[in-house]
């Protein structure tokens, strides 16, 4: 195995797990990994089994040609870009599900969602066994996941997050901004400039009541545009990521989330803080 090979010779190996259609997030964490790891994996792999059989598996965007160049020209070393028969065979019959924290959230509306994801990354570790594996805060929860997996099933990799990565006007870099038109990205913006309403309620204004903070942001969206349906909105911790009601008893990582439609479009993103009760 040429990961057993680099491990021997002491490199360090740092994976970017992807689905592909790479865009300036994806490439964020490539040049994090290749700035701290001698040797770069990328995984390229639309994983069948975290979608919900009505979701968009089929129409996912995907160019493997492009997402090659752009990961050469980014000094990949690397590309793992198995065929879904090689992860998943016939008879197939193994998952890993990280209980509660993947029910939360985004698990409340893509219920099987983690568990998919949590079986592919823990496939992806062991094939490439990688001291360090690169996540973005885009998917929060993800990322929350991820670090508790690794942790209770000792895994030997180092999970590094990194920050979500914008468009000039706030959207946050996705594969399915791709569904979008140009008017609606730029409507999408409205996402984030809510999401930082909110923060400056808990943060400027000291608002302690997550409710009125909640009241706040959803009126923001509302008031600002009538395409974009909120499905959920979320004031929690970030290590459980359970509800938080009263900051006054709080102290920590915060982070509001949410997923809104834009048209049919599902859209996720979240802005994340440290807090103290002052
Ligand atoms: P994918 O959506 O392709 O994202 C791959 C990685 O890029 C994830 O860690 C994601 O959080 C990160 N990412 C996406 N958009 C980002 C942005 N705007 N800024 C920073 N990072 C961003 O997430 C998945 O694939 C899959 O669930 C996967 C982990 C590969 C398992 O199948």
């Amino acid at each position: 195995m040429i990961s057993d090979y680099h491990r021997v010779t002491f490199k360090t190996i740092g994976l970017v797990p992807t689905m592909g259609f790479l865009h300036e997030g994806h490439l964020a964490l490539i040049e994090k990994a290749r700035l701290e790891c001698d040797i770069v994996v990328v995984s390229i792999f639309v994983n069948p089994t975290q979608f919900l059989p009505h979701e968009d598996l089929d129409k996912y965007p995907r160019d493997f040609l492009r997402d090659f160049h752009l990961c050469k020209s980014a000094g990949v070393n690397y590309i793992f870009y198995p065929e879904p028969e090689l992860m998943y065979p016939k008879d197939y019959f193994t998952f890993v599900n990280v209980e509660e924290i993947s029910n939360r959230l985004e698990g409340q509306y893509r219920p099987g969602h983690f568990k998919g994801v949590s079986t592919i990354v823990t496939k992806l570790f062991n094939i490439v066994k990688p001291h360090k594996a690169y996540f973005g805060q885009k998917d929060a929860q993800q990322a929350v996941i991820i670090k508790r997996l690794v942790e209770d099933l000792n895994i030997d990799t180092e999970v590094i997050v990194c920050d979500t990565v914008r468009e000039t006007n706030g959207l946050a870099k996705s594969s399915r901004n791709s569904y979008l038109t140009e008017e609606e990205k730029q409507e999408a913006a409205v996402i984030y400039e809510a999401l930082i309403e909110g923060k400056k309620m808990i943060t400027d204004y000291k608002i302690t009541d997550t409710e009125s903070v909640k009241n706040v942001v959803t009126n923001y969206i509302n008031r600002k545009s009538d395409k974009i349906k909120l499905q959920y909105l979320s004031i929690t911790d970030n290590s459980k990521l359970t509800e938080i009601n009263d900051l006054k008893k709080y102290k920590g990582d915060i982070i509001i989330s949410l997923a809104a439609y834009m048209g049919n479009t599902r859209l996720i993103d979240n802005v994340s803080f440290n807090y103290k009760y002052q």
